[in-house]
C-alpha cells in the first residue's frame, strides 16, 4: 500500500489527525491494534478545554458537541480541615474569558470514528506486529499483520506516532538522540463511574486529610468519580460500599446542607499517575503526537487535550510540507509542541502537588500546610485565580 501519511494508533490523536488531514486533501492509512469497539469502550478524559472546542467546531465536529457537551464556567475547589469544610467556586469565565465544556473521550471518539467512515478513509483494526523502518528517510514505511493474518507494508511520505503510551512509535526515536523526563507520583487514582446524577454543577476538587476526591460527570445521569489511593491497591479491596463511603467523607457529604448522592457503579478501576516527557518529537519523517510523546497525571485534565493541540500542529506542518512543499513548520513541529507540552506539564504537576495528601514522613505536616496556604490564595486572590483558570481553560493552541 501507499499513501502520504501513515498514522499508527487509532486514539483521538490518530482519528483527529486523520480528519485534519482529510480536509486539507493529504490521504491517509490509520492502523490500531485493537477493535473499535474497545476503542470506544475505554472510559478515560471528560473535560474539553476552550481551544479544543474551538478546533473541533472550526473542523466540522462540534454539532453533537454542541448539542450534548456541558459548558461549565468553572471549577469548585475545597478542603476539609476537623470538622470544617470550604467550598470555593473559581470562575474562569470572569477571569480570563474562556470556559471548558463536559463531553467524554468515548463521545469524541464516537464523532471522530463517523467522521472518518464518512469520508471513506482506510483504517486497519486489529492489526498486529507493527513495526516503524527508515523513518529517517524520505521514503518511511511501517508494517503490520493485519486482522486476516496477512503481512502488509503501507509506505509513505511521513509516519504519525499517535500509538500512546505502549505504542512501539516513541521507540523508533534513536536512543541517541531521545531525551525523557519522568515523575512517578506516590498515589493513584480510583475511578468509578456511576448510574446516577450528578450531585454538582461543576466540578469539585476536594483536598481531604484522608486524600484527594473529584466529583465530575458524563451527562445529566451519569457521575464519573475519582479517589486518590495507593499507587499498588487492590480495586477488589473495593466495594461499591466502601467507594461511597470514601467519597462522601472526602466531598464534605452533609456539610454546609451539601449531600453526595448514590447509584448503581458501572465501571471501576485504578489509574496509575507519572508525568513522562519524550523528545524530540519528531526524528526524520517521524512524529510523535499524544500520549506517544508525553504522559501528565489527569489532575490538570490536560491529557486529551494536549493529544489535540500536537495534532492541530501536526496536521498544519504536514500539510504545509506535502502540499505546499514548505518544510518550515515540520522542521519547528517538536519545538512548537513541546512549549505547550511542557506548560502542561507543569500544570498538571502543580495541580497534583496541590491537592493530594502525602504520607508524612518527618513526622510533621509540613506538606499539608503548603496545600492548604495555596488553595487559600487561589480561591481569595485575583491574581491567584486567574493563573490557575488561564491553565485550566487552556492557553491558546499555537502557545
Ligand atoms: P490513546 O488514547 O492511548 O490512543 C493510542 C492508540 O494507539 C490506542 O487506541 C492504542 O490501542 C493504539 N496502539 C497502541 N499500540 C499500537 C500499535 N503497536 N499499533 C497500532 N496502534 C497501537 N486524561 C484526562 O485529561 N483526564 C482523565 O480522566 C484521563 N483518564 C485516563 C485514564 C486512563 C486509563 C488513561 C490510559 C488515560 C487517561 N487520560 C485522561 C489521558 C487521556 O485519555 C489521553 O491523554 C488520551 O487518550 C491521549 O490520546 P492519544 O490518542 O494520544 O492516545
Ligand atoms: C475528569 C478527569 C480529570 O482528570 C479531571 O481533571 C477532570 C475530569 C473526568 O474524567 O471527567
Amino acid at each position: 500500500m501507499r499513501t502520504r501519511v501513515v498514522i499508527v494508533g487509532a486514539g483521538p490523536a490518530g482519528l483527529l489527525l486523520s480528519h485534519l488531514l482529510d480536509r486539507a486533501g493529504v490521504d491517509s492509512v490509520l492502523l490500531e491494534t485493537r477493535s473499535p469497539q474497545y476503542v470506544l469502550g475505554r472510559i478515560r478524559a471528560g473535560v474539553l478545554e476552550s481551544s479544543s472546542v474551538d478546533l473541533l467546531t472550526e473542523v466540522g465536529l462540534g454539532e453533537r458537541l454542541a448539542r450534548e457537551g456541558d459548558e461549565h464556567r468553572g471549577i469548585y475547589l475545597q478542603w476539609t480541615e476537623g470538622q470544617d469544610t470550604e467550598r470555593h467556586h473559581l470562575d474562569f469565565v470572569d477571569h480570563v474569558g474562556r470556559s471548558v465544556w463536559v463531553y467524554g473521550q468515548t463521545e469524541l471518539t464516537k464523532d471522530l470514528m463517523a467522521a472518518r467512515e464518512a469520508a471513506g478513509r482506510q483504517a486497519h483494526y486489529e492489526v498486529a506486529d507493527v513495526a516503524l523502518h527508515d523513518v529517517a528517510s524520505e521514503r518511511p514505511s511501517v508494517t503490520f499483520t493485519d486482522r486476516n493474518g496477512r503481512r502488509q507494508r503501507v509506505e509513505a511520505d511521513a509516519v504519525a506516532g499517535c500509538d500512546g503510551f505502549h505504542g512501539p512509535s516513541r521507540a523508533a526515536v534513536p536512543t541517541s538522540v531521545r531525551r525523557t523526563w519522568e515523575r512517578v507520583y506516590p498515589y493513584a487514582w480510583l475511578g468509578v463511574l456511576a448510574d446516577v446524577a450528578p450531585s454538582t454543577d461543576e466540578l469539585v476538587y476536594a483536598w481531604h486529610p484522608e486524600g484527594f476526591a473529584l466529583h465530575s460527570m458524563r451527562s445529566a445521569t451519569v457521575s464519573r468519580l475519582y479517589l486518590q489511593v495507593a499507587p499498588d491497591e487492590d480495586v477488589a479491596q473495593w466495594s461499591d460500599d466502601r467507594v461511597w463511603d470514601a467519597l462522601a467523607t472526602r466531598l464534605g457529604h452533609g456539610r454546609n446542607g451539601w449531600s453526595l448522592e448514590q447509584g448503581p457503579i458501572t465501571e471501576k478501576s485504578v489509574l496509575p499517575m507519572r508525568s513522562h516527557v519524550a523528545t524530540p518529537m519528531r526524528h526524520g519523517r517521524l512524529f510523535l503526537a499524544g500520549d506517544a510523546a508525553h504522559i501528565v497525571p489527569p489532575t490538570g485534565a490536560k491529557g486529551l487535550n494536549l493529544a489535540i493541540a500536537d495534532v492541530a500542529l501536526l496536521a498544519r506542518a504536514l500539510t504545509a510540507l506535502l502540499v505546499d512543499g514548505s518544510p518550515a513548520l515540520v522542521g519547528s513541529y517538536s519545538e512548537d509542541a513541546l512549549r505547550r507540552v511542557w506548560r502542561c506539564t507543569h500544570f498538571s504537576w502543580w495541580m497534583t502537588t496541590m491537592l493530594h495528601t502525602v504520607p508524612a514522613d518527618r513526622g510533621d505536616d509540613f506538606d499539608a500546610r503548603l496545600q492548604l496556604s495555596q488553595l487559600r490564595w487561589v480561591t481569595s486572590s485575583h491574581a491567584g485565580a486567574a493563573g490557575l483558570a488561564e491553565n485550566y481553560a487552556g492557553l491558546p493552541i499555537g502557545f
